[in-house]
């Protein structure tokens, strides 16, 4: 039996970025995977490496949670769970910090990016070292595969060599995790510079991303108020036209449709009005299914039972880990 992990992190509402770079995914793998366990959970312990709002982050987590069952996870078939109530994930997190050099930590580009902007409020040490409770959530699984955007690669492939690390120097604990990013969408950009990636927290005003709670009719608009280039001819070059590349990687995403039909589609258009009008419906429908469901989860006890059973599975599995992992490192006095 393989096994499956991944996590988003609820510091800020959730993005047409994550959604087509992570839950659509987890969707997708759950629907043609077999012979594998899904654990997908809401990454609340690295939430507070930045200062967060305490009812804030209480409703973030339960959006996540709604918004996972929403998008077409299917509680039955997928482990859902929030991480804090799993302890096991700060213990080997911890664990995982006395395996990494803080080097490696340093060199890690999103502490490089975040420090700059938490200088203000002053820089958690767990900003730096969160790298470690990451390994630590997808160790703590023996995780074979972790679909993650592109702007988490590097924090995978250090969740690798750490297992590798600890294997070598205790021996064999940890299966080694493989990577995956999507073909189209592992990087979904901002619609007003698509040089960056969207992200509610890197934008300067609110054009810049989708929310999956923005009203329809402001999703709409905001398609087709995207940035673009002047030239009006429709094809995917992320150089030359980097907007246009990432609507049509959104169109791709949400349609199942390859990004060279939809070029063929719109070929002989003289302006991009009616590809934006198209994708701005497509788009809008799309969210405002997932909308609707959402609003029946969202203060729903379903949801809690879901949670509660989720992380009552998923503490089985850590706590068999840890057993293992704690022999292994002496941390044991009875034998
Ligand atoms: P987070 O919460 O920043 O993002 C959640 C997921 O969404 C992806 N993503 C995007 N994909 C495409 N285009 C975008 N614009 C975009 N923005 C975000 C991210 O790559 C990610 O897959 N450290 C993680 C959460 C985490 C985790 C884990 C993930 C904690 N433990 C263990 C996998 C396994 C994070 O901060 O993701």
């Amino acid at each position: 039996m393989k096994r499956l992990v991944s996590g988003i992190k609820p510091t800020g509402e959730l993005t047409l970025g994550n959604y087509i770079g992570a839950i659509q995914q987890f969707v997708k793998l759950q629907d043609t995977l077999e012979d594998t366990e899904f654990f997908i959970f809401i990454a609340d312990l690295h939430a507070i490496t930045t200062p967060q709002d305490k009812q804030l982050l209480r409703k973030r987590v339960r959006d996540i949670a709604a918004f996972y069952i929403a998008c077409g996870l299917d509680p039955h078939k997928v482990t859902l769970f929030v991480q804090s109530e799993v302890m096991e994930h700060a213990l080997l997190g911890y664990i995982m910090e006395s395996t990494a050099y803080i080097g490696e930590m340093e060199r890690m580009i999103q502490f490089k990016e975040k420090k700059q902007k938490e200088k203000a409020t002053g820089v958690r040490t767990s900003l730096l070292t969160y790298p470690a409770l990451m390994a630590a959530d997808i160790l703590l699984y023996d995780a074979n595969l972790v679909p993650v955007g592109e702007d988490q690669r590097q924090h995978l492939e250090l969740t690798r060599t750490l297992a590798e690390r600890f294997n070598s120097q205790y021996g064999d604990t940890f299966a080694v995790p493989e990577g995956y990013t999507p073909k189209v969408g592992a990087k979904i950009k901002n619609l007003q510079d698509p040089t960056k990636k969207m992200s509610k927290s890197e934008a300067e005003t609110e054009k810049a991303y989708i929310l999956l709670l923005d009203p329809v009719a402001q999703i709409k608009n905001k398609i087709k108020s995207a940035v673009t280039d002047s030239d009006t001819k429709i094809y995917f070059d992320e150089k030359k036209k980097p907007g246009i590349s990432n609507l049509l990687t959104i169109y791709s995403a949400l349609t199942e449709r390859s990004i060279e039909d939809i070029v063929k589609q719109y070929e002989n258009e003289t302006s991009y009005a009616s590809f934006k009008q198209e994708l701005a419906e497509i788009v809008g429908n799309h969210i405002e299914k997932i909308q609707k469901r959402y609003l029946e989860l969202i203060n729903s006890k379903e949801l809690d039972e879901i949670l509660d059973k989720g992380a009552e599975t998923a503490r089985l599995y850590a706590r068999r880990k840890m057993t293992k992992v704690l022999s292994r490192l002496g941390l044991q006095r009875k034998k």
